[in-house]
């Protein structure tokens, strides 16, 4: 019989993985149990706090339902998420950063033509947006498919309000296509920040830890485009009192840009605005794929 003790237990779980088929799941496992033993052994994990973790991870699962990813919840709030998409999108300076999607984005997003409403009815400030998409060289991708989705001016995405049964709206959501100069264009409303959703044990972790679940306003936005790497980032509210606390870590310098205000009249879509609006430039250069 081997001789498993406090010493020896690591090797001995790492040598029971030696006949696993699949080399890339030995070589995972194998890290992962180094790393969990190293950190039980360093923190001198007691009883209770391992059965509070056995706890704490049940019920992680137990809120995952339609709509709701507890695990992912956790792992963004851990950084892991932003840790694992910077570890697979690094790309050429210049190129716009990638960050997690979150967790409001839906399939099926209307198609619209350029220089739309995409509010549809979702509350807020007017604010025009624009921009081009472009290779790293400066050349200008046309047929680049824009998805954009966001919060309204209550923090809130169409999916967190009850339908009460009937279909969903998509609201401040769509989906564009820029032009031959790389160009799109759109009318939407401000974005304001809003909390991750924080009734479940993530929550409850932030709050034992004394962290903020809020996050910054922003827009989400996913670019793609034959011959490019597709990218999932944000762009961010300058000026956001949570930019440096966001809940998920996902905030990069080069993705905080200015919504600038301007009063009642001429709009750059043409038309003319009774109230004061915004007005939003922001490029993406896209990465070769
Ligand atoms: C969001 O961007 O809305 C979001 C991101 C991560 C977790 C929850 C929400």
């Amino acid at each position: 019989m081997r001789p498993i003790d406090e010493d020896t237990i690591t090797q001995a779980v790492i040598a029971s993985h030696a006949s696993a088929g699949d080399a890339r799941l030995r070589e995972v496992m194998t890290s992962l149990v180094q790393h969990l033993h190293a950190f039980a052994r360093e923190v001198r994990l007691t009883e209770d706090e391992w059965a509070a973790g056995i706890r704490f991870l049940t019920e992680t699962g137990q809120t995952c339902r339609d709509g709701r990813q507890e695990f992912v919840l956790l792992s963004d709030t851990l950084g892991l998420s932003m840790l694992v998409t910077a570890l697979n999108h690094r790309k050429p300076r210049g190129c716009t950063e990638a960050t997690v999607p979150g967790r409001f984005h839906v399939e099926g997003a209307p198609r619209v033509e350029p220089g739309s409403d995409i509010a549809r009815g979702a509350r807020g400030e007017p604010c025009f947006v624009r921009g081009r998409v472009k290779a790293l060289d400066g050349t200008p991708v046309a047929g680049a498919e824009i998805e954009v989705w966001q919060a309204d001016t209550d923090g809130l995405y169409d999916v967190q309000y009850p339908t009460c049964g009937a279909p969903h709206v998509h609201r401040a959501r769509a989906v564009l296509t820029s032009g031959a100069d790389g160009g799109f264009h759109f009318r939407s409303i401000v974005p304001a920040p809003h909390p991750i959703p924080h009734d479940g044990p993530v929550g409850r972790m932030l709050q034992a830890l004394g962290r903020s679940p809020w996050r910054p306003a922003h827009l989400h936005f996913t670019v793609t485009a034959p011959g490019y790497e597709r990218l999932v980032t944000h762009v961010f509210r300058a000026g956001d009192r949570y930019l440096d606390s966001d809940a998920v870590f996902g905030v990069r310098a080069s993705l905080v840009a200015d919504w600038v205000r301007h009063d009642a009249g001429p709009t750059p879509e043409g038309g003319t605005s009774d109230e004061p609006f915004y007005t939003l430039d922001f490029d993406f250069v896209l990465n070769k794929a």
